[in-house]
């Protein structure tokens, strides 16, 4: 059990840990690519770390020099059949995209994943891959990992029309396509997050966005040697920006943030309920758009409609921002978000439930929740179902409840945010 009872003002500058979409992806085209890639600033996290050591066991020379991350790439063919099933931990991403990549190999696989990630849906990327010509088995009729992967060295093409607004299912098909020579194209309902397009064509792919279909072009080789820069996690930051916007006295700058517009849905959100948040000193690093955002403690929020297209946008930062909308005059509601059921907890109840626990006034809807505030957060005993994202959120909490907020397990936090407590204790003053 861990006692959160953080009190005192945010106040100072820190750089956020990086992005962990940029950093998973930057490894795994850096495995697929012929010629040698430096990685600056990744993301040493348990999910991230996951994705290094699984392209290890696939073969792919990684140096890992802890400042810099160097990977001398041989191709897309040079991947080799793992000696051993393939641990992912608790990454989604991992498992996702992966999955994508092995279905082109010509080798038998096995990914696995931690007890939360294998009660995840992966019939959402198997489908898909398999009509591609991927030969996929997983549990309970191939929903579940374990996933056994038999990959063919030259894929079909295919239309795919993804029923859900996900990068995941997105990236795994897009990087199918790799191994095929016909058309490949993939469109969403609602724009996700396009980091693996930018990467694509960084690397010299040829990538075609048209609204929200998004196709490889001829050449599907990635042959350069590039540095990529990973800038930091505006997921990571929201902990800061809503721990300051609620906090008495608090003044933050988040600096080097990934301000790719797929990602900003939090910044918008924070906008329209007034919070004080400026976003300064935009620029450009490795193809993303980056900036330092400053926040300082907002005591007239007020309550929004979370829906729609924005929801891809602000997907990871849901739990944070309903913690936001407690402190929020009126009644802010999110819908068309029952993705979140399926992160690595369900996101809507455990949100709501430990929100619930604590004071706030909350109501479940079955996609998504209604807040009413503000109120004032007693604290109270929390769990965080293993989700490293709500164990955050609960530890942000206890800066303005009246008393101690217990959480059962904060140890999940190290899957994206290692440093976290020790960010925290620094930009804490009494
Ligand atoms: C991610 C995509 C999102 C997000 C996850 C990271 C990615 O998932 O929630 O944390 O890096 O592609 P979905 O694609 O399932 O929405």
């Amino acid at each position: 059990m861990f006692r959160a009872e953080f009190k005192g003002t945010l106040k100072g500058s820190i750089r956020v840990p990086s992005d962990k979409s940029i950093s998973h992806r930057s490894i795994m085209l850096g495995s697929l690519n012929k010629g040698t890639v430096v990685v600056r600033n990744f993301l040493r996290s348990e999910d991230c770390l996951n994705t290094l050591k699984a392209f290890l066991e696939l073969g792919v020379e990684i140096e890992d020099r802890k400042d810099v991350i160097i990977i001398k790439g041989k191709g897309k063919y040079s991947l080799k059949e793992p000696f051993n099933v393939i641990d992912l931990g608790n990454s989604g991403t991992s498992i996702r995209l992966i999955s994508g990549i092995l279905s082109g190999q010509p080798f038998y696989s096995v990914l696995t994943g931690d007890q939360y990630l294998r009660r995840r849906p992966m019939d959402r990327i198997a489908i898909p891959l398999k009509m591609m010509g991927a030969e996929i088995f997983g549990r309970e009729e191939g929903k579940y990992p374990p996933l056994t992967i038999l990959g063919k060295r030259k894929l079909k093409g295919i239309d795919y029309k993804s029923p859900k607004a996900s990068a995941q299912v997105k990236s795994a098909v897009l990087l199918a396509g790799l191994f095929s020579d016909e058309p490949v194209s993939v469109t969403e309902p609602a724009k996700s997050r396009d980091h693996t397009e930018r990467m694509l064509r960084a690397f010299g792919v040829d990538v075609e966005i048209k609204g929200l279909t998004v196709s490889l072009g001829k050449n599907r080789n990635l042959e350069k040697d590039i540095e990529i820069d990973v800038p930091a996690d505006i997921s990571s930051a929201a902990f800061f920006l809503v721990g300051a916007a609620i906090t008495p006295d608090s003044e933050v700058v988040l600096k080097d943030v990934i301000l790719n517009p797929t990602r900003t849905g939090i910044l918008d959100v924070m906008k329209r309920m007034e919070a004080n948040v400026k976003v300064e000193n935009i620029r450009n690093v490795s193809g993303e758009e980056v900036g330092d955002i400053s926040v300082s403690y907002s005591p007239n929020l007020k309550a929004t409609e979370i829906k729609g297209e924005e929801i891809p946008r602000l997907i990871d930062e849901i739990p944070i921002i309903a913690l936001l909308a407690t402190q929020a005059e009126g009644e802010t509601i999110i819908r068309d978000a029952q993705e979140l059921r399926v992160k690595e907890s369900d996101r809507i109840k455990s949100t709501v439930e430990n929100l619930k626990a604590i004071g706030a006034e909350v109501e479940e809807l079955p996609d998504g929740m209604i807040i009413r505030g503000k109120t004032s957060l007693k604290g109270g005993m929390v769990q965080s179902y293993g989700d490293h994202r709500i164990a955050m959120t609960f530890t942000i909490a206890s800066l303005i409840s009246e008393e101690v907020i217990e959480i059962d397990d904060v140890d999940c936090i190290k899957t994206s945010y290692p440093r976290f407590f020790e960010d925290f204790k620094q930009l804490l003053t009494e």
